[in-house]
Parts: structure tokens; C-alpha cells; sequence
């Protein structure tokens, strides 16, 4: 065994903490599959007296983890602090411009400065590693960039924050609305006290970019990501998805269509029997199509320390072994600028909620201007009665362009008879 891989780590919190945990109790195992000691010899974090239960006597204390990142006694730079920019981003670059190795899971960085941090870090003559940045403890990142490199990837779907799935499954568990469900995941330490990130779908859109990049060998592009939330799905919704076979997910999804690329996150409707309706609570999914392997999904623990820090550890072992893999498969320069799609341009089938004054003639208005857009109905339930007063009234529509559905939405929701802005949901088709 050569000398020890001494690294130094920047951030403390929920992850650094695990890794250093981690390195405490298998850093023999891992010192026996790289054939070195991984040895953590420098820390940095904002409150050196804060007790967070880890022995770091042996580690030099950096108050400022940029300072830290260029220390030339230092091989590998962990990044683990967070944020696009700021201190995480200088420390990256503080390190990569030093020629060291760095590993992260920050997703945020990636997302909006990816490509030029790889072409950085390919001008040093080192690796960004970043396996814990995207779902947590899946090897999502080796899966698509090593395990399908013989394969042409059509198209990539996530189940890429735990925060939301927690939210969506619990909803369907209990049959309570949003905001209650997210009180409690406040509670259960699911989600932050400022849940905008997770519930709006920015964490997500963050972790799908990356996925995009690498999947489809293009240039990280999160502005082109269309981006929506949960916060407007209710128990009303998905007592409804349930009944039609469907379960509802906040879903990422990537795919080329005529040479150009569709991104986007959103709630979707999923068939309940295809597996990715069947990943529940916390846990996170990425499933795959491509040309020789078909379909797989890989499932797991999205987020938390445990599993957060196996991702990093992964990442580091195959430093220790001199593994280095282009950041995101390909020589930054050849990384592609695909053309985009628009969302107006997605096209699928859709889920519609009304509520409608329940009269005659009001359905038939609601056909005909679904009618006017070259729309058509496979679905479409009422229940109850309430003359003169309001039904809900839901609509399953055959594939059709979202910016037809949208001049048709617009016209329903014009209807005199129409007493709230009509919900939509996009079906997903496996
Ligand atoms: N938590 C997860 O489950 C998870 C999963 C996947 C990816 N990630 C990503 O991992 C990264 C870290 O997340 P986390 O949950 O571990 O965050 P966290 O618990 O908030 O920890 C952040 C750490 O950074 C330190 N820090 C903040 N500002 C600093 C500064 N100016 N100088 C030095 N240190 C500074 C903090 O120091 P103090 O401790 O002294 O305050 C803390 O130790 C983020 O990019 C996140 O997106 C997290």
C-alpha cells in the first residue's frame, strides 16, 4: 500500500458529517478495495466549537475553505457546504484551478455552472466527481455515465426529490391536503423549513440537468428546464388518480424528439402498475430507455447522511484507484448544444379537473370547446348531483399538443358555468 489519499473537507453539516463517519468505520474496507488509507487531514466549516460528535484531532481546521482547497499537503478537495455560488463555487474552483481532485453533491453548483467547471477541471488534468449530487445513494450518475455507455439513451425519467414523493405518497396514505402533509414532513425533518426549493421543483430541475448532460452527451442547459411544483395537487386529485389507475409523482423527465430536447419537471399521472408509480415515501428512482439494454430503473435513499455519504465515498475509492471518467462522459468540448423543445411543443395526454355548475348543456360546452381544439376525450366522470350547483367534473384526454389543451383550457375556464380555474395534470406514459 502506497502513502494515504489525504483529503481535505469542506462543510461538516448532514453529509460532511456522514462522511467523516463513514471513513471512521469502514476505512479499513475502503483502504483494502483501493489498495490506500483514505485519511481526512484538513476540515473546514463556519463554527469550529460546535460539537458534532466526530474525532478530527488529527485534521487541520481551515477557517476558510477556499484557503483550504489550494493547500498543496492536500490530494482531493471534498465539497460539501452547498449553493451555486458563493463560497462552495470558489472552493471548487479554487481547487480545481490547484490541480486537485474534486468530489461535491451539491447539485446546485452543477446545475448552473456544470460545464464550465468539467472544462476546468479537464484543463487541470483532474476529475470533478459528483455520484452524491444527484439521488442521494443511487449510483445514478456511474449508472448512466459508465454502466449504459454502450447505449443510445431515449429518454430518462427521475423520481428526483424525496421531500416531494414523501408528500405525494402520505397525501395518497391519508387522503389529507397538501399543506397538512407538508407540516408534518416539517416535523419528520423531510423538508426544510423553507420547503420552496423541493416543493416548487428547483432541486429537482437542478438534479434532472445533470442527468440530461449525461445522458444525452449535451452541455448542462437548467434554463431550459420547465419547471413545476407540487403545491397545487389536492387529495381531490389523486382520489381521482387513483381511480382511474393512475398514481400522481413529481417527475423529471429528458428526452430527444427530432434531434432537439425535451426537460422538464412536473406532476405527472403514471399507470399504477409501471415501477416508477411504486417508488414511495423518501426514496428516489431513475429509469432509462435505451437502445440495447431497454428499460431499467435503479431505487433507493435519496437523500440523508448515511446514504448521501456512501455516494461521496464511492466517488473517492475511485480516485484511490485512478479512475477518472470525463465529468460527464464525453471531452467538455464535445459536449453538444442541443435545440430545445418548448413546453407548448410537448405533446401527451392529460388529466382535467372542472368545476361546473351542474345544469344541462353545461357538459356539452365543455365537449365543444375540447371539440374546437382537435381534442378527444377517453375519459370523462362526473359524480354526484347538485343542480344548479357545482360538480367536479374530470377529463381524460387522448394524446394531444399542450398548447391546444391550453387554448382549450382557456376556453372552459371562459364558460359562465365554470366556477374555478380547471385543474390539469400531464399523463405520462411509460
Ligand atoms: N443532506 C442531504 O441529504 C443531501 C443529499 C444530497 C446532496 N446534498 C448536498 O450536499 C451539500 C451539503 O448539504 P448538507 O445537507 O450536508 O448541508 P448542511 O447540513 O447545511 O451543512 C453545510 C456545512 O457547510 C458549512 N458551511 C456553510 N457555510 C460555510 C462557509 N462559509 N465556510 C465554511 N463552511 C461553511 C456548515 O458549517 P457549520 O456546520 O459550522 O454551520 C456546514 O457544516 C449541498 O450541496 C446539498 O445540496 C445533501
Amino acid at each position: 500500500m502506497t502513502g494515504a489519499i489525504r483529503i481535505g473537507v469542506a462543510g461538516l453539516g448532514t453529509v460532511g458529517g456522514g462522511l467523516c463517519r463513514l471513513i471512521e468505520e469502514n476505512g479499513a474496507l475502503l483502504a483494502e478495495r483501493c489498495g490506500r488509507s483514505l485519511l481526512v487531514s484538513a476540515v473546514s466549516a463556519r463554527d469550529r466549537r460546535k460539537d458534532r460528535g466526530l474525532d478530527l484531532e488529527a485534521a487541520r481546521w481551515f477557517e476558510d475553505p477556499v484557503a483550504m482547497a489550494s493547500d498543496s499537503e492536500l490530494d482531493i478537495v471534498v465539497e460539501l457546504i452547498g449553493g451555486a455560488e458563493g463560497v462552495a463555487r470558489d472552493t471548487v474552483e479554487a481547487a480545481l484551478e490547484a490541480g486537485k481532485h474534486v468530489v461535491t453533491a451539491n447539485k446546485a453548483l452543477l446545475a448552473h455552472h456544470g460545464t464550465q467547471l468539467a472544462r476546468l477541471a479537464e484543463d487541470r488534468g483532474v476529475a470533478l466527481a459528483y455520484e452524491a449530487a444527484v439521488a442521494g445513494g443511487i449510483p445514478a450518475i456511474k449508472t448512466l455515465r459508465e454502466g449504459l455507455a454502450g447505449n443510445r439513451i431515449q429518454r430518462i425519467q427521475g423520481i428526483l426529490n424525496g421531500t416531494c414523493n414523501y408528500i405525494l405518497s402520505t397525501m395518497r396514505d391519508t387522503g389529507r391536503e397538501f399543506g397538512e402533509v407538508l407540516v408534518e414532513a416539517q416535523k419528520l425533518g423531510y423538508a426544510e423549513a423553507d420547503p420552496s426549493f423541493d416543493v416548487d421543483g428547483v432541486d429537482a430541475a437542478h438534479k434532472l440537468a445533470i442527468i440530461t448532460a449525461l445522458a444525452f452527451g449535451c452541455e448542462i442547459d437548467f434554463e431550459a428546464i420547465h419547471v413545476e411544483g407540487i403545491r397545487r395537487i389536492s387529495a381531490i386529485d389523486i382520489a381521482y388518480a387513483e381511480e382511474l389507475g393512475f398514481r400522481i409523482k413529481l417527475l423529471g423527465i429528458a428526452q430527444l424528439r427530432n434531434g432537439a430536447i425535451e426537460q422538464r419537471v412536473h406532476p405527472c399521472m403514471v399507470p399504477r402498475d409501471v415501477p416508477i408509480a411504486g417508488v414511495e415515501g423518501v426514496f428516489n428512482a431513475v429509469h432509462a430507455e435505451a437502445d440495447f439494454v431497454g428499460r431499467i430503473m435503479i431505487e433507493g435513499p435519496g437523500a440523508g447522511e448515511r446514504p448521501t455519504a456512501s455516494a461521496v465515498a464511492a466517488d473517492l475509492l475511485d480516485l484511490a484507484r485512478g479512475i477518472s471518467v470525463p465529468t460527464f462522459g464525453l471531452k467538455a468540448d464535445g459536449l453538444a448544444r442541443l435545440p430545445t423543445l418548448s413546453m407548448a411543443e410537448h405533446r401527451g395526454a392529460y388529466y382535467l379537473r372542472l368545476l361546473v355548475v351542474d345544469r344541462p348543456g353545461v357538459i356539452a360546452s365543455v365537449a365543444a370547446a375540447l371539440r374546437d381544439e382537435d381534442i378527444s376525450v377517453e375519459a370523462m366522470v362526473q359524480r354526484g348531483r347538485a343542480p344548479g350547483e357545482g360538480v367536479p367534473v374530470v377529463i381524460v384526454t387522448h394524446e394531444t399538443g399542450e398548447a391546444q389543451m391550453k387554448r382549450a383550457i382557456a376556453r372552459i375556464e371562459a364558460l359562465e358555468s365554470c366556477l374555478e380555474a380547471p385543474r390539469m395534470i400531464r399523463i405520462e406514459q411509460p
